[in-house]
C-alpha cells in the first residue's frame, strides 16, 4: 500500500530543496527564514501565511478533479449557522451602502435545474468588515442562506462589498511588502452552494475593473468569476449560474 503522507511530504521537501538550490540560498538566509516562521507562529499568523500562498492551489486541484463551476477560496469568514433569508440580507443602511442584486440558477452538469439547493452568501460591509468578526457587526449581517426554487433560481438583495485588506500589521503583511506585493483582495461576494448528491461548490464573484482584481494578494481570482457592470434601473446586478458536479465524480475519476 502506498503511504500518501510519505509521498506528499517527500515531494514538498523536494520542491523546497529545489527552490533553495535554484537561488543559492545561504546559511544566513536559511536561519532568517526559520526566524521568520517562528515569528509568524508567535503572531498566530501561520494559517494566514499558508492560506495566502497555498489555499488557491487546493481550489485549483478541486477544479481539476470535479468540473462544474470554478471554485475558489472560502476565506476565514464563513459561518455555517447563518440564517435563511427571504428577499434581502440584513445590512446597515446609509449613503455608503450601494444596493446590489444577486441572482441566478443552480444547475447540474447537464443544465437541469437543481431545486432546494442551499446557497450561503456572505460579503463585506462598505468598510471591508465581516459580520460576526469585525467591529461588533452582528453575525447574521451581510450573510445568509438562500434556497433555490423549482427552476433552480435564487435572488437576494444586499449591498456592494469593497476591496478587503488581509491583516497586514504582522509578519505576513511584512513579508508581502518586502516581496513588493500588497495585502489587498479585490471586492468580492462569497458563495457556498450545497445540494444532496452534489459536490459542494465554494466560490466568489468579482467586479470587472475593480481595484486589485488583477493583483489579488491571495491569487483567488479567475477570469470567469469576474462580472461586468450590469445595472437594472440603476441597481447593480450580479447574475451567476452555479453548475454543480456530482458528489462522486472525484472518487470515480480516482478509481
Ligand atoms: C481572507 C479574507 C477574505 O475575505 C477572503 O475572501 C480570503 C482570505 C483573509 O483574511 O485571509
Ligand atoms: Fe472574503
Amino acid at each position: 500500500m502506498s503511504n500518501r503522507l510519505e509521498a506528499v511530504v517527500a515531494d514538498i521537501v523536494e520542491g523546497i530543496r529545489g527552490a533553495l538550490m535554484k537561488h543559492d540560498v545561504t546559511f544566513d538566509e536559511y536561519r532568517q527564514g526559520i526566524g521568520y516562521i517562528m515569528k509568524t507562529v508567535e503572531a498566530g499568523e501561520l494559517p494566514l501565511m499558508i492560506d495566502a500562498f497555498l489555499n488557491t492551489t487546493i481550489c485549483q486541484i478541486e477544479n481539476r478533479n470535479f468540473g462544474g463551476s470554478t471554485s475558489t477560496l472560502e476565506g476565514p469568514y464563513f459561518l455555517d449557522d447563518a440564517p435563511f433569508v427571504e428577499g434581502a440580507l440584513k445590512t446597515y443602511e446609509d449613503d455608503r451602502h450601494e444596493p446590489l442584486l444577486l441572482r441566478g440558477r443552480v444547475l447540474d452538469l447537464a443544465g437541469a435545474p437543481v431545486a432546494d439547493a442551499i446557497i450561503d452568501v456572505w460579503h463585506s460591509t462598505p468598510d471591508g468588515h465581516y459580520g460576526g468578526f469585525h467591529n461588533n457587526i452582528p453575525r447574521d449581517f451581510y450573510r445568509g442562506k438562500l434556497r433555490t426554487d423549482a427552476a433552480g433560481g435564487y435572488e437576494v438583495r444586499t449591498t456592494v462589498p469593497v476591496a478587503y485588506k488581509i491583516p497586514d500589521q504582522g509578519p505576513v503583511g511584512a513579508l508581502l511588502e518586502a516581496m513588493g506585493r500588497h495585502s489587498w483582495r479585490p471586492a468580492h461576494v462569497h458563495y457556498k452552494v450545497r445540494a444532496p448528491g452534489f459536490h459542494t461548490l465554494t466560490t466568489q464573484a468579482y467586479f470587472e475593473g475593480g481595484e486589485y482584481v488583477d493583483s489579488d494578494c491571495c491569487e483567488g481570482v479567475h477570469s470567469e468569476l469576474i462580472h461586468a457592470d450590469v445595472r437594472e434601473s440603476g441597481i447593480k446586478v450580479i447574475e451567476t449560474d452555479f453548475e454543480l458536479a456530482p458528489a462522486l465524480a472525484h472518487a470515480a475519476a480516482a478509481a
